[in-house]
């Protein structure tokens, strides 16, 4: 006999359990029935030299058939005595002589009905009273399997569906660019470049100011690519210490510096077979480069502390929002590895250049902040509309969403009012557009993007050190959030944060005492 069956091979199990009762009954027809819980009993499984195809699918009406209902209801074996007069159980279909033997076990588990157990010998007398005992804890364990069946099937199904719910969902491209709003032609050329370039493996340089989606355009092109199902794994390269940064990367093996007390993975090996977002690439410490292009170029490094080989196979975007030809001038980035990453390059245009995507933008905002918060009254003043589609957003993307998250929050239950927006931070949001209005342009001014270029004095330091003084000032020293300071100056906590240690500036200063 086969025993070597999978656990949800539900019907090579039924098999096996009608089988191994031939052993002990010698029956000529054993058929497991499930019972609809209504008024059904179908065939399951049968087995036995009277098993034959007409039992495939064979139904019995318990309307019909008021003698096996009431042995479901009595939820115990019956034996059929030679003078008990009976309709046999497959009576349309099987052709069994007079006084053959015959019995039927109701599948019951605690309260449950599950469904009929039937044997049949065509001479009469096979079955004795002895049994009847055995066969009734067997019925049991074959209701409490035909349970088990039910729960995984459905399980199964669920998982499968679940699948392929999330693959059309994640195949789909609206999905992928789910987070990706605007219809200007500047914004169309970039979601073609993403188009295009997602179905290829070649390295991606993502290029633009900050707030401008540069990290929702990796995503993006991930999702979009044939490694969708495979992780997408960020790193933030100046957020990286040069002493950690290259075991953050590339892993270290056990006992490799003071404290490295396990062997760690590093994020190239994370994100083997799917892709690697190396985020503000251009902050990458000059001592990893080298390292980084030669996995680039072949696949393979070592971990810190480590000779063997690893071999991954990883796709890289990368992104920035300095000048990296400028950095490159100044000997912060290597050229070769620049060329290794810019293979193809997508520029985010800054809002300023595509302002007709401004309302699209700002409505969406709105939208989620309402399905969010359940706030469905939220809605925006004609006024506070219209400083929005005037405002210069130097902060781009993310400006605006901080400003709308802030202004619902201010706004309570209602109107969305001018000053809610909080945009007379900005001195210049009613003048021309002109990034140095904003600590984040003025920082890029600096290192000279492209993009941020334009007229206007440079900004120093001491004047980045007094806007974000200015900003702990009135958030009270609190980073986070709508109300916090990096909202306020549009920057993620993250790189308020290290400008805040660069500059000396710290946090406790503004914390007390409270304000109001
Ligand atoms: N076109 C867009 N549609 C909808 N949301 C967007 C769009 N672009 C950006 N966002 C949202 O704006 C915020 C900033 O985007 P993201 O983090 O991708 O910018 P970034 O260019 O990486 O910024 P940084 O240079 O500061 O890291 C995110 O919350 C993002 O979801
Ligand atoms: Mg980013």
């Amino acid at each position: 006999m086969d025993t070597n069956i999978s656990v949800v091979d539900s019907d090579a199990m039924l098999e096996l359990i009608l089988q191994s009762i031939q052993k002990l009954i010698d029956y000529e027809l054993a058929v497991i029935l499930r019972y609809d819980g209504q008024e059904t009993l179908s065939v399951t499984k049968a087995a036995g030299p009277l098993a034959d195809a007409t039992l495939a699918g064979y139904t019995i009406s318990l309307k019909h058939r008021r003698d096996l209902a009431a042995i479901l209801q009595g939820r115990r074996p019956h034996l059929f005595s030679e003078s008990e007069d009976h309709i046999d159980t497959y009576a349309d279909i099987i052709n069994l002589p007079l006084n053959h033997s015959c019995l039927v076990s109701p599948l019951v588990l605690g309260d449950d009905t599950v469904g009929l157990l039937t044997f049949d010998h065509r001479m009469c007398n096979r079955f004795n009273p002895q049994i009847i005992g055995f066969i009734e804890m067997i019925s049991t364990l074959v209701a409490a399997l035909l349970v088990q069946f039910d729960v995984s099937n459905e399980l199964i199904e669920r998982t499968a569906r679940l699948l392929s719910e999330r693959n059309s969902l994640l195949a789909s491209e609206s999905n992928a660019f789910r987070n990706l709003i605007g219809n200007s032609p500047q914004w169309v050329r970039v979601l073609d470049s993403i188009r295009l370039v997602a179905a290829t493996e070649a390295p991606v340089l993502v290029l633009g100011e900050t707030g401008t989606g540069k990290e929702e355009v990796a995503r993006a092109v991930h999702r979009l690519s044939s490694r969708v199902d495979r992780p997408f794994v960020p790193v933030n390269c100046s957020a990286l210490s040069t002493s950690l940064a290259e075991s953050e990367l590339f892993g270290h093996e056990k006992g490799s510096f003071t404290g490295a007390l396990a062997m760690r993975k590093g994020r190239f090996e994370l994100a083997d077979k799917g892709t690697l977002f190396l985020d503000e690439v251009g902050d990458l410490p000059m001592e990893l480069q080298p390292k980084l292009l030669r996995t680039l170029s072949d696949g393979i490094f070592e971990r810190v502390g480590g000779e063997k080989p690893v071999k991954v196979d990883v796709r890289i975007i990368a992104a920035t929002n300095i000048d990296l030809a400028k950095a490159i001038q100044d000997g912060r980035f290597r050229e070769d590895l620049y060329y290794r990453l810019s293979v193809f390059p997508i520029a985010l245009p800054p809002l300023r250049e595509r302002t007709s995507d401004i309302e699209m933008l700002a409505l969406h905002f709105l939208n989620s902040i309402k399905e969010r918060t359940g706030n469905s009254g939220l809605h925006f003043t004609e006024q506070a509309f219209q400083a929005i589609l005037a405002h210069p957003w130097p902060g781009n993307v993310r400006e605006l969403k901080n400003a709308l998250e802030r202004a619902a929050i201010l706004a309570g239950s209602g109107e969305i009012r001018p000053e809610h927006l909080g945009l007379r931070l900005y001195p210049l949001a009613r003048q021309a557009p002109r990034p140095s209005a904003n600590l984040a342009s003025a920082a890029e001014r600096q290192t000279a993007y492209p993009g941020a270029a334009g007229e206007g004095a440079l900004p120093l330091q001491g004047t980045i050190k007094k806007r974000i003084e200015e900003a702990l000032e009135t958030s009270g020293g609190k980073i986070y959030g709508p109300d916090g300071a990096a909202a306020a100056l549009n920057l993620k906590p993250s790189t308020l944060q290290s400008k805040m240690k660069k500059l000396g500036i710290q946090r406790e200063r503004f914390l007390a005492p409270r304000r109001e």
